[in-house]
């Protein structure tokens, strides 16, 4: 969804060029997030500036802020930025030691796509404070309402405008009552007043050089680069200093971390009612609680980023997707370095919780879209090596139905985001009701791995095209270890664990033979391009690499898909078959392969347009007579065997998309990451 970022240096000169370039390429940095418009702002040469003279003393000391704009890709905002101050003559190479710029991509709840519906919003006329925002504001109305009586006009559709206009309201408010406040004090009366889901910056000419920003729900993340150490060009990051120590420095604040990793990786995640106030290059939280009158002020240390700038870099991949298919041998032995040991599986997140797990009456598995399908090809090794009844739930449907959840159960949730806002309302509802919560992450930080009472990380590195790809490969491994951890308990299971650890051992080399397929996927993604619609038949542990595959299709090629259970295939969808319909069936080598040969049969004999998938060597098992057209893949332990499975289907939805001219990474109406219901 939309992104927040921020760039506050202090104590170092940098150029107004600069930290336009800073702001812009944060934003690019979270583009892949999925957005429709964006903005920023930034000082103005100031008039009469006063960085010494209190609020107090001058009601409103500094000139407004320069503020921009704009509908569509991030290119429009730079476009009119750079023509915009060459009209109004504003000095690029203006250098500031302390300046606070913020900036915004906006994915619209409230108000089409529009310059006046952008972000930052405004408090209105000279912008005496600014507020860039993630989420939404579900009281809006009556805060409006409110407003307009004490005078204020709207100009924009937003939820978000009452958050600057209230923080003028409380600003002038005190100010007439008491007469010195403070832009934390001001903040902390506007969060009292907001309901909903947010993270927010706040920029004011009141308090020049300061920023604030706080968090309920939405993710945001504080980057601190320090640069007093500067040794042999390198800097030394000292990350115990948030507290003023007169030091230069360059603070950020982001909605994910892949925006700063370029420039620092000294981070904090902040946690839900903290309030971040950055004022003279020293940082305080403090913890907003509307029952007392006073916050407190917390101590946080600092977390070290274990990421790489390459990461969040296309290389020599024309796209992310295509990119992180073919990392899928790297991601995938990250997912399991140090955890494969002597045997047997060390997951340290879970280590403490197993014997708990061990004893629950049942496992429910949660997620959404990719995540879900993970989760389902996970199942059927979870229920056999632990013994332990599994049960599916998409995170929306459980919370339509309320479905139970006992105190007894373990809810595993499985998000590569961490922030999909439908399974995070589900993992609410089930901490509500007892049950013991693990996490199966991508985002270390994220609300998900903070929620959750233990879990795992997939360690997949960032994946920024909107199709997930390695994450999902990354995902059934981790919860393969899981299952592996949770049975090592189980003598009889023993020579099956071996088994499959072997296999998890074997699974990179396998993923970069399957990648060689890349030629062939596109051949055959040519020869689909002009079809309208395209099954894809699986069973038992590729009835997920069934579904999953057709979504991929669906959410980048823009081409129906659908992914179904072979065994239902007599039950409706051979209505369908005739030799137009491309179908794809999954019949790699697994205890269901006889059934899918009859399937092969069947669809055959009612002329259906084939495409078989099987294991190397079966070419001629599937496909007797040669009248259908035949993938090969490597052969793994059977219930890994969806980890290679998927890769193809990765591919050709990959050269679909680009064959049929459409954008890979930010596939039409989709966002990364889902965090509106
Ligand atoms: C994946 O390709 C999709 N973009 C989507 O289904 C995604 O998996 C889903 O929105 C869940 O996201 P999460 O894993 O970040 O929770
Ligand atoms: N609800 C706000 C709006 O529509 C913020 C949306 C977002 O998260 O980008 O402007």
């Amino acid at each position: 969804m939309c992104g927040i970022f921020a760039y506050l240096n202090y104590n170092v000169s940098r150029e107004r060029r600069y930290i336009l370039e800073v702001l812009f390429n944060g934003l690019r940095r979270l583009e892949y997030r999925g957005y429709d418009s964006s903005g920023i702002a930034l000082d103005a040469d100031r008039t009469a500036p006063s960085s010494s003279a209190s609020p107090s003393d001058a009601p409103y000391t500094g000139a407004p802020p320069l503020v921009f704009r704009e509908e569509g890709k991030i290119e429009n905002l730079v476009r009119s930025v750079y023509s915009e101050v060459d009209e109004q003559d504003v000095n690029l190479d203006a250098a500031f030691s302390v300046h606070a710029g913020i900036a915004h991509t906006r994915w619209a709840t409230h108000g089409v796509p529009a310059p006046r519906n952008s972000h930052p919003q405004s408090s209105g006329a000279s912008d005496e404070f600014l507020v860039v925002h993630n989420g939404i504001i579900t009281n809006y109305e009556v805060l409006k309402e409110t407003l307009i009586r004490h005078g204020f006009t709207f100009e924009s559709d937003t939820d978000t405008e009452v958050i600057p206009k209230l923080a003028k309201f409380v600003f002038d408010k005190s100010h007439d009552e008491e007469g010195d406040v403070t832009f934390s004090q001001v903040v902390m009366e506007v969060m009292r007043q907001l309901e909903g889901a947010y993270a927010l910056i706040f920029k004011s000419p009141h308090y020049p050089n300061e920023l604030i920003a706080c968090k309920r729900g939405s993710t945001l993340i504080l980057g601190v680069n320090e640069l007093s150490g500067q040794q042999n060009g390198k800097p030394f990051h000292d990350v115990k200093t948030l507290t003023t120590n007169g030091k230069p420095k360059e603070l950020f604040f982001s909605s994910d971390l892949c925006a700063i990793v370029e420039h620092t990786k000294n981070y904090l995640a902040l946690e839900d009612n903290e309030i971040v106030h950055i004022k003279d290059g020293s940082v305080s939280i403090l913890k907003f609680d509307p029952h007392k009158e006073k916050p407190a002020f917390v101590q946080r240390a600092l977390s070290v980023l274990e990421m790489e700038v390459e990461q969040i870099k296309k290389g020599s991949y024309d796209h992310f997707m295509q990119k992180e298919i073919h990392e899928q041998p790297h991601s995938l032995t990250t997912t399991m370095r140090g955890r494969l040991k002597d045997g047997g599986v060390l997951l340290g997140g879970l280590k403490e919780h197993l014997k708990t797990i061990r004893r629950c009456r049942r496992v429910v598995f949660i997620g959404c879209g990719t995540s879900y399908n993970a989760a389902l090809a996970a199942r059927p090794f979870v229920e056999e090596l632990t013994g332990i009844p599994v049960t599916m739930e998409v995170a929306s449907d459980l919370l339509d139905r309320q479905g139970p959840i006992y105190r007894e159960d373990t809810a595993v949730f499985v998000s590569q985001s961490g922030e999909t806002a439908d399974t995070l309302l589900a993992l609410d509802y089930a901490l509500e009701n007892g049950a013991l919560c693990v996490g199966i992450t991508n985002t270390v930080g994220s609300t998900l791995s903070r929620k959750t009472h233990c879990g795992v990380h997939i360690n997949a590195g960032c994946e920024i095209g909107v199709a997930s790809t390695k994450a999902y490969t990354s995902q059934i491994v981790a919860m393969a270890m899981m299952a592996l951890a949770i049975g090592s308990d189980q003598i009889s299971t023993q020579a099956r664990r071996n088994a499959i650890i072997s296999g998890l051992t074997s699974l990179p080399s396998c993923v970069s033979g399957v990648l060689k397929l890349d030629a062939e996927m596109k051949e055959l993604a040519s020869s689909l391009i002009d079809s309208e619609s395209l099954l894809v038949f699986g069973r038992g542990y590729n009835y997920a690499t069934a579904l999953e595959g057709a979504l991929k299709v669906k959410e980048v090629a823009l081409m129906h898909s659908e992914g179904m259970l072979a065994g239902e295939m007599k039950h409706g969808p051979l209505a369908l078959v005739d030799e137009n319909l491309p179908i794809i069936v999954i019949a790699t080598r697994d205890a269901c392969f006889s059934k899918q040969q009859s399937v092969i049969q069947q669809l055959l004999s009612r002329k259906g347009r084939l495409v078989v998938m099987c294991s190397k060597g079966d070419a001629s098992a599937v496909c007797p007579n040669g009248s259908c057209r035949v993938i090969e893949v490597p052969g793994v332990a059977d219930c890994l065997q969806p980890v290679i499975n998927i890769i193809p289907l990765q591919l050709l939805a990959y050269h679909l998309t680009v064959l049929r001219g459409f954008d890979v990474d930010q596939p039409r109406n989709l966002a990364k990451s889902v965090t509106t219901q």
